[in-house]
């Protein structure tokens, strides 16, 4: 067993790690505060090829390896969620999807500019009456011979009014229930597309989540991904990739909360002492310590497995099941170790927290994750 990274990986985490303590740091308080979308920072991150890290460069991505991916989604995350979510959508959602189930033509149209950053991208499943119960599609994409006519309401979409490209979920078969729903490309300005306000939500104030409303939108029949019926699966196998970025970024909160709290006993006296001799505090570092080592230990399992063409299913489940807990667990107790200073903005640990919960929610709450590998573990 090899636990050593390559000179790339390493490479690649110091890029992501100079881009957020040097770039993301700087107004993050600020984005978060106000809501606003970090615009120049998705141009950077553009840049650095970290949109479309891990598209193959035939289709202009940067064809970097799921480890890479988790080490960039970790650096990110300790400093800034709202633009890590961003990356990862891109990433694991959209350019997956199209590179692994899309046609040749959907690649040079769509995935291309996706993996150059050129505009980004939206994976709308999500409904009003269809979170974790992801098989009651409401939406509807109607099949009326060259195209499909979209119908519905989807709701939490991440980066919902600031993607150019849409992967939209919809039921073409009520009849034939999972088995009917399908996966389409939608250009985000077709007519009929109308996107609600920004969410202002608890946490990841800064990257856009919106409810996107489709009236009688025509959808080209070329822009399906798949076989007819293939959107249910389409969404679940793309979904799996999807759980190892947003575990990363559970890893990312916690291991900045965890750095912040580490410094912080190293310089704040109690008692007559630096806060960190106590082992009030020491302890709680201690078991922060090892509940991260764990979610990292997961977080690369379940790439390196998809990196080795593994099923990674069930480790990328478990990954995030476990690092989103932990997240929450481990930033509540950095809010404590700062005390009254944990509470206010500037030391950032608050806002982490904040953040931690939505990893607990998205992309499969924690409960999802627990169907997935209590399945597993109980079938025969
Ligand atoms: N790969 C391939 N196929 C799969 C699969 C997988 N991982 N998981 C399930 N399937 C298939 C099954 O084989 C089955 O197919 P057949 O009937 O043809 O055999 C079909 O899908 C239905 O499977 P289940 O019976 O297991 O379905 P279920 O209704 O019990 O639901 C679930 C399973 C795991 C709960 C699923 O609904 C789920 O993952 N829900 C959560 C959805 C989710 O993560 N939503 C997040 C929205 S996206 C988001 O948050 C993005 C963002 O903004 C950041």
């Amino acid at each position: 067993m090899n636990f050593e990274f390559t000179e790339e990986q390493l490479m690649i985490r110091q890029a992501a790690r100079d881009f957020a303590q040097r770039e993301l740091i700087v107004d993050v308080l600020e984005r978060d505060e106000k809501g606003i979308y970090p615009t120049q920072h998705v141009k950077m991150l553009a840049e650095l090829g970290f949109l479309g890290m891990l598209v193959d460069p035939q289709y202009d991505g940067g064809g970097m390896d799921t480890v890479s991916y988790v080490l960039a989604m970790e650096e990110i995350s300790k400093i800034d969620a709202s633009v890590s979510v961003i990356m990862s959508v891109n990433n694991s959602l959209v350019c997956y999807g199209i590179q692994e189930f899309g046609t040749e033509e959907q690649k040079q149209k769509y995935l291309k500019p996706l993996a150059r950053g050129e505009t980004t991208g939206a994976f709308l499943l999500s409904e009003p009456e269809a979170g974790s119960d992801a098989t009651s599609q409401k939406t509807t994409a109607e099949d009326k011979g060259d195209h499909y006519l979209v119908n519905g309401t989807k709701n939490w979409i991440t980066c919902g009014s600031s993607a150019g490209t849409y992967v939209v979920i919809a039921q073409t078969y009520p009849e034939k229930a999972h088995r009917g729903i399908n996966a389409l490309i939608v250009e985000r300005n077709s007519p009929g597309i109308s996107v609600g306000p920004h969410e202002n939500k608890m946490g990841l104030r800064s990257s856009d989540t919106n409810s996107v409303m489709f009236t009688d939108v025509k959808v080209p029949k070329e822009n399906r991904i798949g076989e007819d019926g293939f959107g249910f699966k389409f969404a679940m196998k793309t979904l799996e990739g999807g759980r190892i970025g947003i575990a990363a970024q559970a890893l990312g909160i916690a291991a900045g909360a965890f750095e912040r709290s580490v410094q912080y006993a190293k310089e704040r006296k109690a008692f007559g002492t630096l806060i960190g001799n106590h082992q009030a505090i020491a302890f709680k570092l201690a078991d922060m310590a090892v509940k991260i080592e764990n979610a990292r230990n997961l977080c690369l399992k379940a790439a390196w497995l998809k990196d080795q063409n593994q099923p990674y299913g069930i480790a990328s489940a478990m990954a995030k099941q476990y690092a989103a807990d932990i997240a929450m667990e481990v930033t509540t107790e950095a809010v404590q170790i700062h005390g009254g200073y944990g509470y206010v903005k500037e030391y950032h640990v608050e806002r982490l927290m904040r953040e931690a919960k939505l990893t607990q929610i998205y992309e499969g709450t924690s409960e999802i994750q627990k169907i997935v590998i209590s399945r597993d573990v109980l079938k025969d």
